[in-house]
């Protein structure tokens, strides 16, 4: 008996969320690498696409597509109705108020800058932007250029020892020097689930502005921007179960009216002349140039597949998945979990003495098991914990108790074969 098998498995472990029949939805699962059947754990990085999701795009190119907002034609008409149909589920998704608060970017990364270039003419010397230390770099840099465009600081809220943010750390940060603050939901890196909610009541009550990164945290669970009462929300279609190529920044309408346009071309104008350029209405301000119309397609179609979904038997599925992993790791000799929230997403960063992250990787991809290794672009995060990248297992509700225990299986292989 492998040590892997002796770890208790308890009743509460067991859902009836009924896998094996999602994971026919995802065509890409059932395929063998390395002479292994798949088993894929770097949905942080890129999550699977449903089979309607692809079908809903084949479909769009096959029979609607042209431009949109043309009017000439048929098909134009077509287009234009799918694309905005596809923002209007978004809208709902997110439960926004209105459709125009629902922005086209290329993903959570386009989003970010989208606010973070248009507030950089806005913020004075000496004026803080607010931001954690485990932080995506597509929530570092863009306020970087900003605060060096501007004369702003960035202050930064330390974290402690399990990856969370440091008691106390951000109500001392926080002053009326605060203009805004840009938080993650989920990290990436860690699985933290950050008090995002309490946090936007905070630093809205010294009138500060606030972003939520979204990117790891849709995936996991359902986002009220309502009822969080963010000014700003960032997500990228792709880690939600939908296409490449798109995401969206929503923010409430006042806040974007005030906002600067991100981007100067078609679309976004309502009138040019070589004297003056006035801009469209909203969404449209910022959304310059042909969109990604398929891909709207496409993350319309993921939003219906995941609304079809008994989205509370997921995440008690997802936590299931965690807490495996979580009691397997013990029994890898070596094993150290970075990232021990209280809350957190299923997603599993370790290192293993004697081991470079990368080389697990690559002997875990021999056996047909993905995961991410690297700094995964949160390179402060990886100077605190004082390690040059971590290997990482991200979960999706398509994974398997199996997987996890396939995953946990390899790595104890990998440990007697190398240290
Ligand atoms: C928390 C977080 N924010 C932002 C991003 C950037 O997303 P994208 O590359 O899709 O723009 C990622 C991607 O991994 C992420 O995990």
């Amino acid at each position: 008996m492998t040590q892997v098998a002796t770890a208790t498995i308890t009743q509460a472990m067991i859902t009836p969320f009924d896998v094996q029949k999602i994971r026919e939805d995802f065509p890409i699962l059932a395929q063998q690498v390395n002479g292994r059947p798949l088993v894929y754990l770097d949905n942080g990085a890129s999550a699977q696409k449903p089979l309607s999701v692809i079908e809903s795009m084949n479909r769009y190119y096959r029979t609607d597509n042209a431009n949109v907002h043309r009017g000439a034609h048929t098909l134009g008409d077509r287009a234009t109705a799918d694309f905005e149909g596809a923002r209007e589920k978004v809208r709902a998704f997110l439960n926004a108020r209105e459709s125009r608060e629902i922005i086209w970017t290329k993903g959570t990364t386009e989003a970010i800058n989208v606010v973070a270039s248009g507030l950089a003419q806005s913020l004075q010397p000496g004026d803080e932007i607010l931001v954690s230390h485990m932080e995506h770099h597509a929530n570092i840099v863009p306020w970087q250029m900003a605060a060096e465009r501007s004369g702003a600081v960035l202050k930064v809220i330390p974290l402690d020892e399990r990856g969370q943010l440091l008691e106390g750390a951000f109500e001392t940060l926080l002053s009326s020097r605060t203009k805004i603050l840009a938080i993650t939901y989920v990290s990436n890196v860690l699985g933290t689930i950050n008090p995002v909610r309490e946090m936007i009541a905070q630093a809205k009550a010294i009138g500060a502005l606030t972003l939520v990164d979204a990117a790891q945290a849709l995936p996991h669970f359902n986002v009220d921007v309502q009822q969080l009462n963010c000014d700003f929300l960032a997500f990228s279609s792709h880690k939600l179960f939908g296409p490449t190529g798109i995401g969206v920044l929503y923010g409430k309408a006042n806040c974007l009216e005030a906002l600067p346009p991100y981007q100067g071309g078609g679309e976004m104008i309502e009138r040019v002349t070589f004297a003056k350029t006035t801009w469209n209405e909203l969404p449209y301000k910022f959304e310059a140039g042909t969109p990604a119309i398929a891909e709207a397609v496409g993350l319309g179609a993921a939003l219906d597949y995941l609304n079809a979904l008994d989205r509370p038997a997921i995440e008690l599925h997802e936590q299931n998945l965690l807490k495996r992993a979580q009691l397997l790791a013990r029994e890898v000799p070596g094993m150290h979990l970075i990232g021990t929230a209280e809350q957190k997403v299923p997603v599993v960063s370790f290192k293993i003495e004697g081991l470079h992250p990368s080389d697990i990787g690559t002997l875990l991809d021999q056996q047909g098991i993905a995961i991410r290794t690297g700094h995964h672009c949160a390179m402060p995060l990886m100077d605190f914990f004082a390690v040059p990248g971590t290997a990482r297992a991200s979960f999706a509700f398509y994974n398997t108790q199996e997987e996890v225990e396939q995953l946990f299986t390899a790595l104890q292989k990998i440990q007697r074969m190398c240290c």
